[in-house]
């Protein structure tokens, strides 16, 4: 979705693996990891090493693998408090239902449950990835360790539903290693919108002319999408309206994918009053024909084109910033000139406390951008970044606002 970013760069990951098939998809995860800017310490535990070896691990961390709590190379021999010192968080991948058992009971008896017993639990956080049939995840005894764990203060991330190894679907599968770093990177932000109710619309609207063509225009959404994931990152519940876009939904963003301004007008309007704020990134057209024809619009051989006639769409935002008690409205203005001075018109005209301005042609498909906050007591840049570090600087302003 965005470019390549070093989210994690500073932190140091000690990734447990506990025995499963899923210990395959942690291979990739570690390479994930690094590529994400963190440091990876991997611990095994002994049935981690019928599924997969430390060699290849130890290759794609850079780092010799731990698997036994009586490991001499450790000068004090205390593999299990050295480790989960140095470490910004423990990630289990794959999580077992023998090793969330074993850790649901505080029990120490390999290096990997002994670590996670002994790490400093404010300043070290435990989050566990479970991975298992979906008998076994939907075991009553599985549900109350889980629930166990939790309330330890453990974050569970999934699992996922899907096939399965064994030829079953259903609740268990490991969270793919590309979610897990999104859920790891999400669970550092802080929390500035934790409790707060976040809708947002994105991308173009496309307004049919015929059943073969239409009207639409060249925002691809990527500012939308980056600010549903900033603002889930910050904690916020998410909603994101979308129109017609080729972008994966951020994870844990409830997402409602439209196609007219006017469908977009209808998802947004009634959604609006349950959320604290309303961001409209969206492109909406301003026009649209005035009706769709059931068939293609076929040359006549006269040599001029149909003449279509134009009406206009509803104003999403300012219909949001005229209800009785509208949530914190935030707009876009997309200039191709004088965006300061545009961008302050529109605060008036839709009469929202915060305009966003950019110059939409330099923007279009772009992974950065540069943004201009304009409210009633001033304005200020956003230097250009990628669209997702413009996205988190936005959340900090408007949750700044919030309170
Ligand atoms: N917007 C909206 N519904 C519309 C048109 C615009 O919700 N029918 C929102 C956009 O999502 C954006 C803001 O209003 O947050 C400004 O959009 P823009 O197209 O720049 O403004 P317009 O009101 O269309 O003004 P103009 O086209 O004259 O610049």
């Amino acid at each position: 979705m965005t470019s390549p970013s070093m989210d994690l760069a500073g932190k140091h990951i000690l990734l447990g693996l506990s025995g499963g098939i899923a210990c395959y998809k942690s291979a990739e995860l570690v390479r994930q990891l690094i590529q994400a800017g963190a440091t990876v310490q991997v611990v095994m535990t002994a049935a981690a090493e019928a599924f997969i070896t430390p060699v290849t691990l130890q290759a794609l961390s850079n780092r010799p693998v731990y698997t036994s709590q009586w490991d001499a190379r450790e000068a004090n021999n205390m593999p299990h408090i050295n480790l989960s010192r140095e470490a910004s968080a423990v990630l289990v991948a794959p999580a077992s239902a023998d090793f969330m058992a074993r850790l649901a009971q505080g029990r120490a008896d390999d290096l990997l449950s002994l670590l996670c017993l002994a790490r400093p639990i404010e300043r070290c956080p435990l989050l566990l990835a479970p991975a298992m049939n979906r008998e076994m995840w939907a075991h009553p005894a599985t549900q109350r360790n889980a629930a166990q764990l939790r309330a330890d203060g453990a974050t569970l991330l999934g699992p996922d539903a899907g096939d399965q190894a064994c030829g079953e679907v259903g609740d268990g599968r490991m969270l793919e290693p590309e979610a897990l770093v999104e859920e790891l990177i999400a669970f550092f932000q802080p929390k500035r919108l934790a409790g707060k109710r976040v809708l947002i619309t994105a991308g173009p609207t496309f307004e049919a002319i015929d059943p073969v063509r239409g009207i639409s225009n060249r925002s691809s959404g990527k500012m939308g999408f980056a600010l549903a994931r900033a603002a889930r990152e910050a904690g916020a519940e998410v909603t994101l309206v979308a129109g017609p876009v080729a972008l994966a939904t951020p994870r844990g963003v409830t997402r409602i994918d439209v196609q007219s301004a006017q469908q977009m007008h209808d998802a947004a309007l009634p959604a609006a009053p349950m959320n604290d704020v309303f961001i409209a990134t969206a492109a909406v057209a301003d026009w649209r024909p005035a009706e769709a024809l059931e068939h293609k619009i076929k040359k006549d051989g006269s040599g001029r084109p149909p003449a279509i006639e134009m009406v206009e769409n509803p104003d999403i935002l300012a219909a949001v910033s005229r209800l009785p008690k509208p949530p914190f409205c935030v707009g876009f203005a997309a200039e191709s000139q004088n965006v300061s001075e545009n961008a302050r018109a529109k605060l008036q005209r839709k009469g929202v406390p915060l305009i966003v301005g950019n110059l939409g042609p330099a923007t279009f498909g772009r992974d950065d951008n540069t943004l201009l906050l304009v409210d009633a007591l001033g304005q200020r840049e956003i230097p250009t970044g990628g669209k997702l570090a413009l996205a988190r600087e936005l959340v900090r302003e408007i949750a700044e606002r919030l309170t």
